[in-house]
């Protein structure tokens, strides 16, 4: 397929650029380290030639703390599962997995099963980029899905998915591309197949706010709010995936309660930016907090 009329990995490739150019600061002062984000994103000879510092520079220039809250999601996923699967979770089921490489690069255990959902274009084209002996793991199985029209548990339960075994499920940087009513599914899928077992689901939405009051979505002393926001969808749209759905709190807190879910923590970059981002000397200032997606982690007990 050739690249150019691909048109359903453009924000795939924008999360990795943005992982790229994390992987650039210096060991200590990095808060993730993708070592095969480059290999996902055109013209990444170009962005490590420029380096981390003007990267980030210039990504500040053009919409304050979208870098970090982008990075900032990555880390707090990655410490979930990580410490997930130390407490002894057995499967991981990435839904929406893009060009994340999680299930590569963290150190996790050989006995966690883990299985990557997205589109089928999405993933051929990741299995060609990574290399052989990554995509051929023993422990990883991608499953294709469209979650507008097909069956995650059919997918799923195809591909060997154990119901009586814990699970963390994650839903990173989606919510906002599908509709309502197919998140609404999708969330219900994932309750009916761990019945029989433990689970932890995390899930990412943009505020609805970002829609109806950008001021108050980016917060006080946030600049250019209304203009911000308008280049964020605008840039999601060009990219041949525009934003569709936001969300309020109470909605996700209903949908997630109404299966089973109770809200563990529901946080921004504001939270973040003292955990990840202080810690090395990049703290952001007031005016820079993007506070534009929240990261809720849930958990249902059985
Ligand atoms: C912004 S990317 C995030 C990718 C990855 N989670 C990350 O953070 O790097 C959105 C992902 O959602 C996937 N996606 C969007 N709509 C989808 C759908 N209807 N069914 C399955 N996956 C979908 C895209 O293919 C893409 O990989």
């Amino acid at each position: 397929m050739s690249e150019s009329i691909f048109r359903k990995d453009g924000t795939a490739q924008g999360v990795a650029k943005q992982r790229l150019i994390e992987s650039l600061a210096e060991p200590e002062e990095r808060i993730i380290n993708d070592p095969y984000a480059d290999r996902f994103v055109l013209g990444a000879s170009f962005i490590k030639f420029m380096g981390h510092k003007l990267n980030v520079w210039l990504g500040q220039k053009v919409v304050p703390g979208f870098h970090e809250h982008l990075i900032s999601r990555t880390r707090f996923i990655d410490d979930l599962v990580k410490a997930s699967a130390a407490g002894g979770v057995e499967q991981y089921v990435i839904l929406g997995a893009g060009y994340d490489s999680r299930a590569h690069r963290l150190e996790l255990p050989s006995s966690l099963r883990i299985f990557e959902v997205d589109q089928p274009e999405v993933q051929s084209r990741k299995r060609s980029k990574l290399p052989k002996e990554l995509t051929n793991s023993e422990n990883i199985t991608y499953v294709a899905v469209d979650f507008t029209h097909q069956s995650l548990t059919e997918q799923l339960m195809g591909s060997g998915f154990d119901q009586s075994k814990s699970t963390v499920f994650t839903l990173e940087g989606v919510s906002q591309y599908i509709t309502k009513e197919a998140f609404r599914s999708t969330i219900k899928e994932v309750a009916t197949l761990t019945q029989k077992a433990s689970s932890i689901f995390f899930i990412s939405y943009v505020s609805e706010l970002l829609d109806n009051d950008p001021e108050a979505c980016f917060g006080k002393g946030y600049p250019n709010a209304e203009k911000r926001a308008k280049l964020i969808t605008y840039g999601s749209a060009k990219a041949g995936e525009p934003w569709i759905s936001f969300y309020s709190a109470e909605e996700i807190e209903s949908v997630l309660s109404q299966n089973g879910y109770s809200v563990k923590e529901n946080v921004t970059l504001k939270d973040l930016n003292s955990r990840y981002f202080a810690p090395v000397g990049r703290g952001l200032a007031e005016n820079q907090l993007l506070p534009l997606e929240h990261f809720v982690i849930s958990e249902s007990q059985k």
